[in-house]
């Protein structure tokens, strides 16, 4: 198995922040889905989606997810939040490593996210948006998750901290289950 850290959760559970923090504490190379697309493609998200429609969108975050899981140098990957939906993805975040899910609530998401500026999926009524969509795929997230960190009322520093207690926990056992009391994580090994 490779030894990705790689984050999972919603729009808006810090993914970004927190993965380009814990790869530094980490000493680690970052991979982010919509950054690789934009680097990929020359397009924004809300772009591709306007010009190309959602499908094209998520065959992109399927591609830029495959390449950066076969990346030979363990990394800290930020999994796009819908990208978790694609069957053969999942297969692959599996295999890949430790999968943290970085859980908030949906009423913490939409606060945070506002407008939704940036994410097409949430032009029109952001909150109800989120709490379908946390609705439909927080079973997704808890099956790929070998530990899960609530991140409510945290920072990203915070979540990086205890991210990279996870991480370190389970690169020293090989997914051995001190990660989870070293993290003082509140979750459950898969
Ligand atoms: C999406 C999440 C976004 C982005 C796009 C669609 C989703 O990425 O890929 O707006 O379906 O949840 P982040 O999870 O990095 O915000």
């Amino acid at each position: 198995m490779a030894d990705h850290v790689l984050l999972v959760g919603m729009m808006g559970s810090g993914k970004t922040t927190t993965g380009r923090l814990l790869a530094r504490r980490l000493r680690r190379v970052f991979h982010d889905s919509d950054e690789q697309i934009l680097l990929r493609t020359g397009l924004t998200v809300p772009a591709i989606f306007a010009e190309h429609g959602e499908a094209a969108f998520r065959a992109e975050e399927r591609a830029v997810l495959a390449s950066a899981l076969s990346c030979g140098v363990p990394g800290v990957i930020a999994v796009a939040g819908g990208a978790v939906l694609d069957p053969d993805s999942r297969r692959r975040i599996r295999r890949a490593g430790v999968v943290i899910w970085l859980r908030a609530a949906p009423h913490v998401l939409a606060d945070r996210l506002g407008a939704g500026r940036g994410r097409p999926l949430l032009e029109h009524d952001p909150a109800a948006t989120l709490r379908l969509l946390e609705a439909r795929r927080r079973s997704v997230y808890r099956s790929l998750a070998d530990v899960t960190l609530d991140v409510d009322w945290v920072t990203p520093q915070v979540a990086a901290e205890r991210a990279e207690r996870v991480a370190r926990g389970w690169l020293a056992t090989a997914g051995g289950l001190n990660a989870l009391s070293a993290a003082g994580a509140q979750g459950a090994w898969r």
